[in-house]
């Protein structure tokens, strides 16, 4: 953790994570729990579920995991229910499930576009829908996983662009409606972050490739997961009361250098995988 932040932060405080079960979501849950708050790991997968809320038990932690499918609203609902009835009122919602592949819109049929549009951009709307009559209020916090893609457009990314600018915009009209209950709603928009499924996708030939993304963040690195949550932890702490309806990017300063570069290496890799497919 870092030494701004205290190991007591969110004693007292629950959290509710979806796609908590790895990457950012996973990290930014350990963080929580480390500044002690007790966590729930939401993730399609039962059994990955449950294995992500050991690894935050054996760090010191309090977590459960749970398996709902953000597509799934009934579903979504009962995990809530199940947090609340165990722990009471939920303070700090992590809308983080999403799904991605890298192709051009002339390579993924309509439901194609649609998955992404239902994980991201539904599923966000499902989990904060779902999550209001659960939430303490006043002083509950919303905060949507959102990625540089909503403002900055990327080839053979059309479908996360769409969805990650339509989070953006869902985080923002919410802002005006619960703000008055004391919720805050929020979005954090990474760039390129080391060691996650998301770079995994994007980045699929490894350090070639990175190499080619690196060179165009003005810091000359990714990120890492502790950067994204630190700025979580900051987020949910007293210190951001006044902070609301405010997507935040976390990038190296990637937005001012533009996408091109990173849609150009997308669609050469599309490209490859076409020929190794045997159609050049
Ligand atoms: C074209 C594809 C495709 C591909 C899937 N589809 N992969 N189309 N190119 N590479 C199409 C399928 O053909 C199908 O359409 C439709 O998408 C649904 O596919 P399913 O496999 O049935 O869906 P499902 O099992 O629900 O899986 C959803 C998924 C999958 C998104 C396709 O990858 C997934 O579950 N991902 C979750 C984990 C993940 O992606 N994490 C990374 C998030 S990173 P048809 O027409 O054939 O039925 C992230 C960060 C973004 O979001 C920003 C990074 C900087």
């Amino acid at each position: 953790m870092h030494d701004v932040f205290t190991s007591d932060l969110l004693v007292g405080k629950v959290a509710f994570v979806t796609g908590g079960t790895s990457g950012i979501n996973h990290h930014i849950a350990l963080r929580y729990a480390k500044a002690g708050a007790r966590v729930a790991l939401i993730g399609r997968n039962v059994e990955k579920a449950e294995a992500a809320a050991a690894v935050v038990r054996k760090a010191g932690g309090e977590a459960v995991g749970l398996s709902a499918d953000v597509r799934d609203y009934a579903g979504l609902e009962g995990a809530f229910k199940a947090v609340h009835d165990r722990w009471g009122e939920i303070d700090i919602v992590i809308a983080g499930a999403a799904g991605n592949f890298v192709a051009p819109v002339l390579g993924m049929s309509s439901n194609g576009f649609r998955t992404v549009i239902d994980i991201d951009l539904v599923g966000t709307f499902n989990t904060v829908r779902a999550a209001f009559a659960f939430l303490r209020r006043p002083g509950a916090a919303i905060i949507a996983i959102s990625a540089s893609h909503s403002t900055m457009p990327v080839a053979a990314q059309a479908h996360v662009c769409a969805a990650k600018a339509g989070i953006d915009m869902l985080i923002k009209s919410l802002s005006l409606e619960w703000g008055s209950q004391g919720v805050r709603c929020l979005g954090i928009a990474p760039g390129a972050v080391e060691n996650t499924e998301g770079m995994r996708r994007l980045a699929p030939n490894g350090a070639e490739n990175l190499q080619q993304i690196f060179a165009s963040i003005p810091l000359g690195r990714q990120a890492t997961r502790d950067d994204i949550a630190d700025l979580a932890l900051f987020l949910v702490s007293g210190a951001a009361n006044y902070i609301n309806g405010t997507i935040i990017s976390i990038d190296g300063g990637s937005l001012n250098s533009g996408g091109q570069r990173i849609g150009e290496m997308l669609m050469a890799s599309v490209e490859d995988a076409r020929v190794e497919r045997g159609h050049p």
